[in-house]
């Protein structure tokens, strides 16, 4: 949209009236001009999310040519992550991909994903998450003006320290970096460490600087920020999951050109399969380039060790039980047995 339209819009439509998807939709349609996408997001092009972002992008311009046009921002240069949600409920982005653990604002239910040793693996979480129950969580908050498209994965969360981290005793009193989730800070209040919620563009310097002694994250996350450069110890807890949910401005994505809507969505989905199927191939070449630099040390868990870590974090599943509900812990938990 032009700066005369613009001008022209604000005056003549008083903003109170009309929502910003409405605006949206009445520009794409009286303009010959591409509709702009602006895809902000927190990580690396080279993590699952960032090449899944770029895929779009690609695909997207290639097969609606000029009709659309994407712009991506990786690694927090145009929204971190403690602003990026409201920049969509704004309209001043359209798709984010925010990880599972910073719905909590909007949908309890999403905080499912961050209880700790609930997916035995990946493919146990890919199941779920192509459930009826599953699916249902990405139209649970149309009515907050979100819509989720999809989900993508990233990887197993890893825990890291300047110690070595073999059983829950060893993280005691160390304070440790987590995103911005009710269910991550209970989870390390129970090892009876110090969560510290943290953006995760301030992890790298959150370390570096002692403000944090330790995180948690997917190898892709850990190598793509040198988290291993702060970071000498990574125990290979694979505790919990980190994924994503793509998602949208409800009155944008309603407001689009039902063709371009209905392409956009088959292009999502392709790249969806894309990115899930890469994303384990991505953390295990993360690992090993991690192993290649030579500065952090990756402690295997015996399988009684990493059931002491399950047993010292499991009563957070009670404390949250009355938010997520019971029914959708015991269907999550039936993915583990197909
Ligand atoms: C984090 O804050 O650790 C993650 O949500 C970052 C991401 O998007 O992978």
């Amino acid at each position: 949209m032009n700066q005369l339209m613009r001008s022209l819009m604000s005056r003549v439509i008083a903003p109170a009236v009309f929502a910003y998807g409405s605006l949206m939709s009445f520009a794409a349609a009286q303009s010959d001009e591409p509709i702009v996408i602006k895809f902000s997001h927190v990580v690396a092009d080279s993590t699952p999310k960032g090449q899944g972002a770029q895929l779009f992008k690609q695909l997207a311009e290639e097969r609606l040519p000029g009709k659309v046009k994407v712009e991506v921002y990786p690694n927090s240069s145009l929204y971190g992550d403690g602003q990026e949600m409201d920049a969509l409920l704004l309209g001043d982005v359209h798709i984010l991909a925010p990880s599972l653990a910073k719905f909590e604002h909007y949908q309890k239910k999403i905080q499912l994903f961050d209880l700790p040793f609930l997916f035995d693996d990946m493919a146990a979480l890919d199941r779920f998450q192509n459930s009826e129950a599953g699916q249902s969580l990405l139209t649970s908050m149309t009515d907050k003006g979100i819509t989720g498209l999809a989900y993508w994965h990233n990887g197993l969360k890893q825990l890291s320290a300047n110690k070595p981290l073999r059983t829950p005793k060893d993280a005691r009193g160390l304070k440790f970096r987590v995103q911005a989730s009710a269910v991550l800070e209970e989870q390390f209040k129970a090892l009876r460490a110090n969560p510290r919620k943290m953006a995760f563009a301030e992890m790298y310097q959150g370390l570096q600087t002692g403000v944090v002694n330790g995180a948690e994250n997917p190898y892709s996350n850990i190598y793509s920020q040198k988290i291993h450069e702060v970071q000498k110890n990574i125990t290979e807890s694979n505790h919990g999951t980190l994924d994503y949910m793509v998602i949208t401005n409800t009155k944008f994505w309603d407001g689009l050109p039902e063709d371009v809507r209905a392409e956009l969505k088959n292009i999502l989905n392709e790249v969806t399969v894309e990115v899930n199927a890469q994303a384990n191939a991505l953390n295990d070449g993360a690992k090993q380039s991690i192993l290649d630099a030579g500065t952090t040390e990756i402690i295997t868990l015996t399988p009684e060790e990493r059931a002491q870590w399950r047993d010292a974090v499991r009563p957070v599943w009670k404390k949250f039980e009355g938010q997520v509900g019971a029914d959708l812990i015991q269907a999550a938990e039936q993915s583990n047995n197909p």
